[in-house]
């Protein structure tokens, strides 16, 4: 698959962007396992060289830190309800779609996950990593920006429950709207925190119009977080980031009460000293994990 050459994406949230540094690549033995069953690559030595590859790729065209610090490689037990007729999930902010490609392992099927990223080169980059193509993954891919109207317009969470209605055509999206109010799951890692508050609330209200309104629907994962909310200014691995991070209790009750109203959704957000990507081991800010679950 070919990437056109083009002017690295310029990413906010970060103030700098150091050389890669293959020291950080420190696949745990299940990131391994998981990759070698979809690459196909046995060998540890051939498999990080693939991974140190592609991720040099994928750095050119947006130098994000969970990039640099090998954030797609964690391998991140996801349980998705598997007895949903017609369930969807979708990956916001999915990068190479790793997290799409877990579920689909897991037993989700591929025609019915969707990832969505401002860059599609991204998600081809993906199928390389992956040693996949659109055929052998049929996964559905939808790219663009996450705040442009057209893309994803914020809608009022669903108050009916569509149980059994037919499913949008996924094969013919041009964009994320005809999904309001149908998607089961919605996966976001490392993806608020690139946005200031106003654009963390804008986005969760987005998110909270796709949700179906069957309950047990989901939107989760984690992102940086902080014990007292504001900004977080810090440099780790040589990343240094500006940031506005929750703590749980602004996260919670800024879903509980702002985005739904009170009482339609449960919030489970917690505070963890564990690091989005393989790296952070100095100084690295706290991960906001969390799940909002339709009641
Ligand atoms: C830091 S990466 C996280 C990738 C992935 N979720 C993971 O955890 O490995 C953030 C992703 O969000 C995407 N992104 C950033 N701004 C976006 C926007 N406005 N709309 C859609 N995607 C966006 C980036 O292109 C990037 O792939």
């Amino acid at each position: 698959m070919s990437q056109t050459v083009k002017e690295p994406a310029k990413i906010e949230a970060q103030l700098s962007f150091p050389p890669l540094d293959e020291n950080f690549y420190n696949l745990r033995p299940e990131d391994s396992a998981f990759f070698k069953e979809l690459t196909g690559i046995e060998d540890d030595a051939a498999l990080k060289q693939h991974i140190l590859d592609v991720q040099a790729k994928a750095y050119k065209v947006a130098p994000y830190g969970c990039i640099y610090l090998f954030g797609f490689t964690r391998y991140q037990v996801l349980r998705l309800g598997r007895e949903r007729k017609n369930a969807i999930f979708l990956d916001i902010g999915c990068c190479f779609g790793n997290v799409i490609r877990e579920a689909v392992l897991d037993g989700f099927p591929a025609a019915q996950a969707i990832g969505s990223d401002l860059h599609q080169e991204l998600w081809d980059l993906g199928h390389e990593l992956f040693k996949s193509s659109p055929e052998t993954f049929p996964a559905h891919f939808m790219g663009g920006d996450a705040f442009d109207p057209k893309m994803l317009a914020i809608a009022r969470p669903a108050s009916v429950q569509t149980t059994g209605a037919p499913s949008p055509d996924l094969n013919n999206l041009t964009s994320l709207n005809p999904l309001h109010g149908c998607v089961s799951a919605i996966h976001a890692t490392s993806f608020f925190h690139l946005f200031k508050e106003d654009k963390q609330l804008h986005m969760a209200r987005a998110f909270a119009g796709l949700l179906s309104a069957e309950p047990g629907s989901v939107i989760f994962r984690a992102h940086i977080g902080a014990k007292e909310k504001g900004p977080v200014k810090k440099e780790f691995d040589k990343v240094e980031v500006e940031m506005f991070g929750h703590n749980p209790e602004s996260w919670i009750s800024m879903w509980d009460g702002v985005v739904f109203e009170k009482g339609m959704v449960k919030v489970e957000a917690e505070l963890r000293d564990e690091t989005l990507g393989t790296a952070g081991r100095n100084n690295r800010p706290l991960s906001l994990f969390w799940s909002v679950t339709r009641l």
